[in-house]
């Protein structure tokens, strides 16, 4: 018999032990074609851990993200999360267990409000079933998450704009919040600082940095100072490849990643 979300979650709650990595990736490459997007990547995630992606455009930074999320499946290798491989399994069971993301590109209902982009992603995630001619508000406990997520991510005064009136940095602000939605274990978060101002990427980097200790976080950042500002340790890919992991001096001293990277002679 196919399994329940519930039955999902409770297998999450089974094989969550403090004592093994959030996120194991052996071995894992990606083929589109003739082209190796991913070449053989291994990754260790320790829980909680806040890591940053970085590498230059084409590094397989988002095909990588869109494996551990299942929207691709991996040519060769494996993803263990929590120790469990996840690697066939689809995405909406991968979200189930508690891996969630974000998208490089902007991916809200523009015609919609703040609240009612948040209550769909809430509903998506939840249990209950949906009953088509029953108005989604009516679901309390569903709305109870969303106030809670409105408030916590100070979207409570804007929660009946529609969402494309407001600043790019408000609605990257409310895709995190989409993405908290189902309370996952894993939060992968690509470029959520892309297109922003200074003073928009400092109010979402500190709103990242307000997040609960217990999710673990992989974020792909291009922005130097928000990586170095938001992760212990920094992991490099070149050409679907690793290239160098280590804390921020050691990856700002790599002579490689100074050539590659930042465009050093
Ligand atoms: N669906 C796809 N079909 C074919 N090629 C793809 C596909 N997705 C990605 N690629 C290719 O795989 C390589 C890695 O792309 P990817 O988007 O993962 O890079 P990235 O590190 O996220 O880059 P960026 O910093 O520009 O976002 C690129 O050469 C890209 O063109
Ligand atoms: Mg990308």
């Amino acid at each position: 018999m196919a399994k329940t979300e519930t039955d999902e979650k409770k297998d999450c709650t089974l094989f969550v032990k403090d004592s093994v990595p959030c996120l194991v990736i052996e071995n894992l490459s990606k083929d589109f074609g003739g082209l190796r997007a991913v070449d053989g990547v291994n990754l260790t995630i320790e829980q909680g851990e806040r890591r940053v992606l970085m590498g230059p455009n084409g590094a397989g930074k988002t095909t990588l993200f869109n494996m551990i999320s299942g929207v691709y499946p991996a040519t060769e290798g494996r993803i263990l999360f929590f120790q469990k491989d996840v690697s066939k399994l689809p995405p909406y069971r991968r979200a189930a267990l508690g891996i969630a993301r974000t998208y490089q590109i902007t991916n809200l209902f523009p015609n919609l409000t703040v609240a009612e982009n948040i209550l769909m992603a809430c509903q998506a995630l939840s249990r209950t079933k949906f009953v088509m001619f029953r108005p989604v508000t009516s679901y309390h406990h569903l709305r109870d998450r969303c106030d809670q997520l409105l408030k916590e991510f100070d979207l409570w005064d804007k929660r009946n704009e529609l969402v494309k009136n407001l600043s790019h940095g408000d609605q990257r602000q409310i895709e995190v919040a989409i993405a908290l939605a189902g309370k996952p274990h894993l939060l992968l978060l690509d470029e959520p600082a892309a297109g922003l101002s200074s003073a928009e990427t400092h109010a979402l980097t500190l709103l990242l940095k307000r997040l609960d200790p217990k999710i673990t976080i992989l974020l792909i950042e291009h922005d130097m100072d928000v990586a170095f500002e938001f992760a212990e340790k920094i992991t490099v890919l070149y050409q679907g490849k690793f290239l160098a992991e280590g804390t921020k001096e050691e990856i700002r001293n790599n002579p490689t990643v100074q050539e590659i990277y930042l465009g050093a002679e």
